[in-house]
């Protein structure tokens, strides 16, 4: 037993929660299991609600910014963590990834201009390039044997052909669970420079990767792709407060800091979220412990679910994980119809997952399932999906 119990469960029923409150609005029901939207189950650990708390009890909660503690404990999570150093006029703090990735939509291109991603990927990626009018050029990952990979010509030639100015990189890559190599980043680094593309580098999930595989940050890759790189860091996803709305935008160059922070002071954003800062510093400064006990207890669960398939659903496949604590399984040896897939998950099974087709055409049989949650859980939704699936009407 480690310090930390990550198999209690929090009720999280009735707190507006996305993931457990919205069964009605979304889908229509209240019966669903919920593993989709990415949070976790799991409560902060008491050292960082200490802080939290201790900043509520002053009462007054007036607009803030970043001072030096909160500055301090960013640089020093990525210099201990990720090793590279972040000078402290590089960041700016926005209330979270995806608004950070349309203002750079907003600076770095122009209405009409290819902005280019990797299907299958994180659907807000195609939404916010598809509302701010600009073209989704899509370099679709290459799936074989069960893994997938990065079709380095077709990248190469759709940025020359489509106009392409920016690429959206999702590092690690949700929902496939790729932690790219070196190797791979370099190559796409190498084209993007050739081609005068700027990189928006997702690393929201870079905290979790799985023992065996390291994250390499596209800040630690030569300086020479500085110039046009802005880095998408967050603690949210690492210590479970999405909805305390922080994301820290790392951008070395000054030019290319300043046209994204011009379309963040178009878009009205300045002094960002008091108790959203406030958990930041204190979990960088003192969440490390609970961190490597979390990601023990997620390896459990994959470990958990790999056996759990391979021994009743060997029709279903895991595509292994390198980092995130999202699966991705591909149903295509079950089925070939989709809705007849979403009539299984849904209907039957009763579990609300992430339906492969919102991350891009070519994965309509895929389901995206969240594992960030107590093991009692996971047993739970393995089990309605396995009886869902011995006793599948398939008439409908
Ligand atoms: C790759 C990726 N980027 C961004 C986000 C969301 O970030 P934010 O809430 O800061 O917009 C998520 C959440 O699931 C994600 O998986």
């Amino acid at each position: 037993m480690g310090k930390y119990n990550f198999d209690e469960i929090v009720d999280r029923h009735n707190t507006s929660s996305l993931k457990y409150d919205f069964g009605i609005e979304r889908k229509g029901r209240d019966d669903l299991l919920p593993l989709w939207v990415a949070d976790m189950d799991f409560a902060l650990p008491k050292e960082i609600l200490d802080d939290i708390k201790k900043r509520v009890d002053h009462g007054i909660f007036g607009y803030t910014d970043p001072k030096d503690d909160y500055k301090k404990a960013l640089k020093s999570w990525y210099s201990r963590r990720h090793g590279f150093e972040i000078e402290d006029e590089w960041n700016t703090v926005t209330p979270g990834i995806v608004y950070s990735i349309a203002l750079a939509i907003k600076a770095y291109t122009r209405e009409g201009d290819g902005v280019i991603i990797q299907q299958p990927v994180y659907y807000p990626f195609t939404e916010t390039i598809k509302l701010n009018n600009r073209k989704v050029v899509n370099n679709q990952l290459l799936y074989k044997d069960g893994h997938y990979e990065i079709d380095f010509d077709d990248f190469e030639e759709k940025i020359k052909k489509e106009n392409v100015k920016l690429f959206l990189l999702c590092s690690p890559h949700n929902p496939v669970g790729r932690v790219w190599k070196k190797e791979e980043l370099t190559r796409l680094a190498d084209i993007c420079l050739e081609n005068d593309v700027y990189i928006f580098a997702d690393e929201i999930h870079s905290d979790f990767v799985y023992k065996g595989y390291q994250h390499i940050s596209f800040m630690t890759l030569d300086e020479k792709y500085r110039d046009k790189l802005i880095l998408g860091t967050a603690p949210t996803k690492t210590f479970n407060i999405a909805g305390l709305q922080v994301a820290n935008v790392i951008i070395p160059n000054e030019a290319t800091r300043q046209l994204f922070r011009h379309e963040n002071d178009a878009a009205g954003y300045s002094q960002g979220s008091v108790l959203g800062m406030v958990a930041t510093a204190s979990a960088y400064n003192k969440g490390e412990e609970w961190l490597e006990e979390l990601k023990e207890y997620l390896a459990g669960n994959l470990d958990y679910i790999r056996n759990y398939l391979k021994r009743n659903h060997p029709e279903i496949r895991l595509i292994e994980p390198e980092g995130t604590y999202l699966i991705w399984l591909d149903f295509s040896g079950f089925t070939t119809d989709r809705r007849e897939l979403a009539h299984l998950i849904l209907d039957e099974a009763k579990l609300w997952l992430d339906a492969g087709i919102i991350f891009g055409e070519e994965t309509a049989l895929f389901e995206r399932i969240n594992i960030a949650s107590p093991r009692k859980i996971i047993e739970q939704a393995m089990e309605q999906l396995s009886f869902a699936i011995k006793n599948h009407d398939r008439q409908r």
